[in-house]
């Protein structure tokens, strides 16, 4: 593992207690980074915490991403906690389960993009002011390749990341002069309980789509999106990282 430097850096992780965000976390903390995970599942994320405390600092807020006094608060609980906030890794998310377009529950398709798109609103726009204060910050947030193929059986994901990297590109920009960058990256399949809410025939489909025929490991996804977090990463802003093993084609 290459040795990136978030010493004295405070990140927050959105749906750290599990998955791709807890990775994040385990390799922020090995970093040298102070950690809160920000997660709905307050049994969860303690356990997380706990887990997570031999590597370094670390808190955990229990917390609904689409409420916003619920996110506020979150954002004063960390603050109090640790002084700042540095970086922000949006990584909570919901699949909304699998189907066609017209069958899939109306208020299914609402909560995905409430929750992967409207909740990662609603922690940037918490943060950002702070992050404006202080002249610096980093912001990455986990979108997908299926919002920019759009994956069948599965729109409600696919236009809530979609909806997710034009928020990258919009912000990014606002925030171009001010020390805060803020990047997207767009893995492919990664085998976490995100699985769970999937049909079989969908993980296969994933599967079938990625040129390395493997999935993606969630130490691989923590490597680029650590390093979006640093210092390391100085030019680049509402630009799209990809993460899915050869299938994107831009
Ligand atoms: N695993 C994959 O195949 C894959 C591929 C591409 C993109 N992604 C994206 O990466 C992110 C992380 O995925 P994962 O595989 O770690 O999923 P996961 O299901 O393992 O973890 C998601 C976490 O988000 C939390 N969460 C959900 N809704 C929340 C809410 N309203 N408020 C606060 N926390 C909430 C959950 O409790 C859970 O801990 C998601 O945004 C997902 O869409 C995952």
């Amino acid at each position: 593992m290459n040795q990136l430097d978030l010493k004295n850096r405070v990140m927050v992780v959105t749906g750290g207690a599990r998955g791709l965000g807890y990775a994040v976390a385990q390799r922020a903390l090995r970093s040298g980074a102070v950690v809160a995970l920000w997660d709905i599942d307050a049994a969860r994320v303690e356990r997380a915490r706990v887990e997570l405390s031999e590597l370094g600092s670390v808190s955990a807020v229990a917390v609904e991403l689409t409420d916003e006094a619920s996110v506020e608060a979150a954002v004063q609980q960390t603050v109090t906690a640790h002084g700042a906030i540095h970086a922000l890794v949006n990584s909570a998310g919901i699949t909304g389960g699998n189907g066609l377009t017209w069958e899939l529950p109306v208020d299914v398709w609402r909560r995905v993009i409430e929750v992967n798109l409207i909740g990662c609103y609603l922690t940037c726009r918490a943060v950002v002011p702070c992050m404006i204060e202080q002249g610096y910050g980093r912001i990455v947030n986990i979108a997908s390749v299926a919002g920019k193929e759009g994956n069948p059986n599965a729109s409600h994901y696919s236009a809530s990341k979609a909806g997710l990297i034009g928020l990258t590109k919009s912000l990014g920009k606002e925030l171009a002069t001010k020390g805060v960058l803020v990047n997207a990256v767009t893995p492919a399949a990664a085998k976490t309980e995100i699985f769970d809410s999937m049909s079989q025939q969908h993980i296969d489909y994933m599967l079938s789509r990625i040129p390395m025929n493997r999935f993606l490991m969630p130490d691989e996804a923590a490597s680029m999106i650590v390093w979006l977090t640093s210092e390391d990463c100085a030019f680049s802003t509402g630009a799209v990282f990809d993460l899915s093993g050869g299938r994107a084609t831009y």
